[in-house]
């Protein structure tokens, strides 16, 4: 469901572009910040908002790694493994994130804390390996400073 306060959103980012439908991908992660994922009847409202076919709108999802179209954990952790991360350990870090959590590819810890999600190039090749969680970039990875991101992030947060 597309909140009133959503929609005044999506007006004042489309007042940026000349061209209604250029502000389709901010809108796609406007919308995800707020509801978590991209369902199916928030593709169609901002179809409908863009005034454009839903199917236009379902081509950017899926092409794009960062839209999701399921609910991700509290912390998404996406590991790299493609050419450079590979090379330099970029499935074993996978591993051990997963091994750590007790999840697989596309899953989420029972508690909603974690998602793990193997990706392609994060554009931090020259520290590979790399991974990201929300928004948040590790490079350099080792299997050691794997043990500790994920410990601090486990830590109950301070009030
Ligand atoms: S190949 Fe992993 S960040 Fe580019």
């Amino acid at each position: 469901m597309i909140s009133d306060r959503l929609l005044a959103e999506f007006d004042s980012i489309v007042r940026n572009y000349p061209v209604r439908r250029s502000a389709l991908i901010p809108i796609l992660l406007t919308t995800q910040e707020h509801l978590g994922y991209l369902s199916d009847e928030s593709i169609a409202a901002i179809a409908r908002y863009l005034n454009l076919p839903a199917i236009d709108v379902y081509e950017v999802v899926t092409f794009y790694s960062m839209l999701r179209r399921h609910p991700v954990g509290k912390h998404h952790i996406q590991v790299c493994t493609n050419i450079s991360c590979l090379l330099l350990g970029g499935e074993e870090i996978f591993e051990r994130v997963s091994k750590r959590l007790g999840i697989k590819e596309g899953e989420t810890t029972s508690d909603g804390q974690f998602s793990l999600a193997e990706v392609e190039c994060l554009g931090a090749c020259c520290n590979a390996p790399a991974m990201q969680v929300n928004y948040t970039y590790y490079n350099d990875l080792t299997a050691e400073k794997v043990d500790q991101i994920l410990q601090a992030l486990q830590k109950p947060e301070e009030r």
